[in-house]
């Protein structure tokens, strides 16, 4: 298992592209399965899980290619020989559930793998399975699997998400486009990947309204057709590295990253003493003068604050002036990044579903592990303010989410290596 060797090195300087979003290619990937004529995504990120969703949906049938060394993927789903989502393959990455509605909205049946939790929470998919149902699908749960039956097709159905659900909200859409009728998704999730998959689609031919309100209207039709469509940018990524400038001083400007990705997030950076400038290429960030101020966090589905930059904004207030309470209001057991920032001298107090964070001077490196993908940034974050060295391991949590972190990072003065394990 690889390691990163991160020396604290000062202020960073310099620009960061930022990649497709992730969340928005696992969810566009896919609606392939719709139709059978070609999709193709450009802007797609170099990810190990965006191969794994290329594995999954090559199980199926789909055809895959990533192209121009993975920032383009041709798919083609004219060939389906298998309506089964394996548990080898599922159990590797959540985001497979998200075949189950494409997969029973264009051939009326379905047999999915349960997703088994991950280290952040139990990770239930109860609202993917209701909001099916509502449309008419027949589920029957049995040995680890879903098996879902529409055999005269999904209908359209009026559904009301009793919690803000991204992937539920991703799956009833995917499966809406084809149904019988209309469909009115209400406390839908408004994340820009949600809106980025309706627009997809729109472009396949589906009858879509509302996409990134709370109440999304989708005219059902016979058949989608093929399409192109760019990834929309990385808004967790792009976050990341915003924090990148702000824990060390200096100015990074993030190429392609748009404010309006970024939801209650830029005010929390604001608020904190960060500048934030929009600039043709993207955005500038540096400190607004000397110390970060401590601020109080609260995750919440989009626009609140992101609960996938959380780990991340902790990094940032374990040396703020001041003491941060944040409060991880998505997830059950998201502060798994606590102990191992403790471990560089940071003074966090969690209980339950609220870190209290004491900023001190100065974190020290020390070696770390990942315990998942937006934890093992948040300590490499941390790492490059840190005086000394720091060894994080077991970064392959960091590979799922984050592309050529050490080139990208490097660029801007940091040292940072691999240390292949
Ligand atoms: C997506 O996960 C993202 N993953 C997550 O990013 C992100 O943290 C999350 O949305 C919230 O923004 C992808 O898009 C692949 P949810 P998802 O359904 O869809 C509960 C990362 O780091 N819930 O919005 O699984 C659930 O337990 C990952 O990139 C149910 O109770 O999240 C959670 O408490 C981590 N029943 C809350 O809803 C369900 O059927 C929000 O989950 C579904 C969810």
């Amino acid at each position: 298992m690889d390691s990163i060797l991160v020396r604290g090195n000062g202020p960073l300087n310099g620009q960061i592209p930022i990649a497709g979003a992730k969340n928005a290619c696992l969810t566009l990937m896919p609606a392939t399965l719709l139709t059978d004529e070609p999709l193709t995504l450009t802007n797609a990120p170099r990810l190990s899980d965006i191969r794994t969703m290329t594995q999954l949906l090559g199980s199926l049938g789909a055809e895959v290619a990533s192209l121009q060394g993975g920032q383009v993927l041709a798919l083609s789903s004219h060939q389906i020989a298998s309506q089964k989502a394996d548990y080898e393959i599922v159990r590797k990455m959540r985001a497979s559930i998200l075949v189950l509605g494409p997969l029973l909205a264009r051939f009326g049946h379905a047999e999915v793998s349960l997703p088994g939790g991950c280290a952040i929470g139990a990770r239930p998919v109860d609202l993917h399975l209701k909001a099916l149902e509502a449309m008419g699908a027949d589920l029957d749960l049995r040995d680890g699997y879903v098996h879902a039956k529409a055999p005269g097709g999904l209908k359209g159905a009026v559904f009301d998400f009793p919690v803000v659900s991204v992937g539920a909200t991703e799956n009833a859409l995917m499966a809406a486009t084809l149904a019988k009728g209309t469909t009115v998704l209400k406390n839908a999730a408004r994340e820009p990947e949600i809106v980025d998959l309706a627009r997809c689609l729109r472009r396949m031919g589906a009858q879509i309204e509302g996409e990134g309100t709370s109440t999304i209207t989708i005219q059902g039709v016979d058949r989608l057709g093929g399409a192109t469509h760019p990834v929309v940018t990385d808004r967790i990524e792009l976050g990341t590295y915003m924090l990148a400038p702000a824990i060390c001083g200096g100015e990074v400007e993030l190429l392609g990253g748009r404010i309006e990705l970024l939801g209650a997030f830029c005010e929390k950076l604001d608020e904190a003493g960060i500048s934030v400038e929009e600039t043709a290429a993207g955005l500038k960030v540096s400190r607004k003068n000397g110390r970060i101020r401590a601020v109080d966090v609260v995750t919440e589905p989009f626009p609140g604050f992101p609960t996938d930059l959380q780990a991340q904004m902790m990094a940032l207030l374990c040396t703020a002036e001041g003491t941060s309470i944040l409060e991880e209001k998505i997830f059950e057991n998201r502060f798994m990044h606590a102990p191992e920032l403790s471990r560089m001298g940071a003074r966090i107090e969690v209980h339950g579903g609220h870190a209290t964070v004491h900023g001190v001077d100065k974190l020290r490196g020390a070696p770390v592990m990942a315990t998942d993908l937006r934890a093992s940034v948040s300590l490499i974050l941390a790492a490059l303010a840190a005086e000394g060295e720091t060894v994080v391991s077991r970064v392959y949590h960091l590979d799922r989410g984050y592309e050529r972190v050490e080139e990208k990072l490097s660029a801007c003065g940091a040292l940072i290596e691999r240390i292949e394990g």
